[in-house]
C-alpha cells in the first residue's frame, strides 16, 4: 500500500497537518474548512476531513461538538455557511437529501426518522415502494414482506413479523431497522449517526458485524459518528475526534489508543475549565 497523500489542493499548512491521517488512494468525499452557523451559534469552525473510498470513518467527540451537524451537511439536509465538499472528486453543493441521495449517499440520523406508526417493511421501502406492473401501479407488498424479512435475516436482525408498527419495537430493534434500510439502498456514501446509541451489547455486536461485512464486500465508504472509544478502534480504519466544532485530532486507528484519546479529551477538558473558571 502506498503512503498516505494530502488531498489534492489542500494548502501547505493543511497538507502538513494532515499529511499522515489523511484517506489513501481515491476520495469518496473531501471537506474543506466547512463553516456552519446557526444565528449566533457556530456549530462547525472551519472542518475538512477526508474519506477515502471503501473507508470506514469513526467520528468522536462530546455532546454539541457538531458531528451531527457536518453529518446532516454531508447528507443535503443543512447546507453549509463557507467551505467546499468534494464528491467523488467533483465539487458539490449537497442542495437536498434528495439530491445527495442521487448521488448515493445515505443516511441513519441520530433522531431516526422512521414512520413509528407505519410496518417495519413499508419503512424499509419509505419513498422507494416497489410497485406492481401494470396500470395501477399497485404496491406489492408480497415482495416488499419478502425482500424486508431477508434482508434483516441477512443482517441478523430478529422481529417477530415485519408487518410490526415500527412503534413496537425496542430502541435498538428500530436503529437496526433504520441502517437496514440505508444499507438496502445501494448506497455508495453511508452515514451513521451514533447507530449504536440504545442499543445492548448483542444488538451493537450485530451492527458492528454488518458495517463490517458491508466494508468488506467493497464499494461502500462509511462514516460512523460514535460515543465508545474502544468500539470505534475496533470498527473504524481512522478517527476523527471533534471538538466545539473542530476536529482536534485524527489518526489511523491502528496508531491510537483508548488511553492516548481519553488523554486528549481529559486534557481539553481542563482547559476548558480552568478559561471557565475566572
Ligand atoms: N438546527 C439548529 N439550530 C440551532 N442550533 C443548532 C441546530 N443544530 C445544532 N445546533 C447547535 O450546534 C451545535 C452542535 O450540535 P450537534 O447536534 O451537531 O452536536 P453533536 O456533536 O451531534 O452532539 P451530540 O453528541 O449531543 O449528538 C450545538 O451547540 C447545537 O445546539
Ligand atoms: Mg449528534
Amino acid at each position: 500500500m502506498s503512503e498516505p497523500q494530502p488531498p489534492a489542493g489542500a494548502s501547505s499548512a493543511e497538507a502538513a497537518s494532515t499529511v499522515s491521517t489523511a484517506a489513501a488512494g481515491p476520495l469518496a468525499m473531501r471537506g474543506e474548512k466547512i463553516v456552519k452557523r446557526f444565528g449566533a451559534v457556530t456549530a462547525l469552525d472551519g472542518v475538512s476531513f477526508t474519506l477515502g473510498e471503501g473507508e470506514i470513518l469513526g467520528i468522536l467527540g462530546d455532546n454539541g461538538a457538531g458531528k451531527s451537524t457536518l453529518v446532516k451537511i454531508l447528507t443535503g439536509f443543512h447546507q453549509q455557511t463557507e467551505g467546499t465538499l468534494h464528491v467523488s472528486g467533483q465539487e458539490t453543493l449537497l442542495r437536498s437529501v434528495d439530491h445527495a441521495r442521487s448521488l448515493g449517499i445515505e443516511c441513519v440520523y441520530q433522531d431516526l426518522a422512521l414512520a413509528n406508526s407505519l410496518s417495519i417493511y413499508h419503512n424499509m421501502f419509505l419513498n422507494r415502494e416497489i410497485v406492481r406492473r401494470g396500470p395501477f401501479r399497485l404496491l406489492d407488498h408480497g415482495q416488499m414482506r419478502e425482500r424486508a424479512a431477508q434482508c434483516l435475516d441477512d443482517i441478523g436482525v430478529h422481529v417477530p413479523s415485519v408487518d410490526l408498527p415500527v412503534e413496537r419495537l425496542s430502541g435498538g430493534q428500530r436503529q437496526a431497522i433504520a441502517v437496514a434500510r440505508a444499507v438496502n439502498s445501494n448506497a455508495k456514501i453511508l452515514l451513521l449517526d451514533e447507530p449504536l446509541a440504545a442499543m445492548g451489547a448483542r444488538e451493537a455486536g450485530l451492527i458492528i458485524d454488518l458495517v463490517l461485512r458491508l466494508k468488506e464486500k467493497g464499494g461502500l465508504s462509511i462514516i460512523m459518528i460514535m460515543h465508545n472509544y474502544a468500539q470505534t478502534l475496533d470498527i473504524a480504519d481512522r478517527i476523527m475526534l471533534m471538538q466545539r466544532g473542530r476536529v482536534t485530532f485524527e489518526q489511523h486507528s491502528a496508531q491510537t489508543s483508548v488511553p492516548e484519546l481519553m488523554d486528549i479529551v481529559r486534557r481539553e477538558y481542563r482547559a476548558m475549565r480552568a478559561t471557565t473558571a475566572h
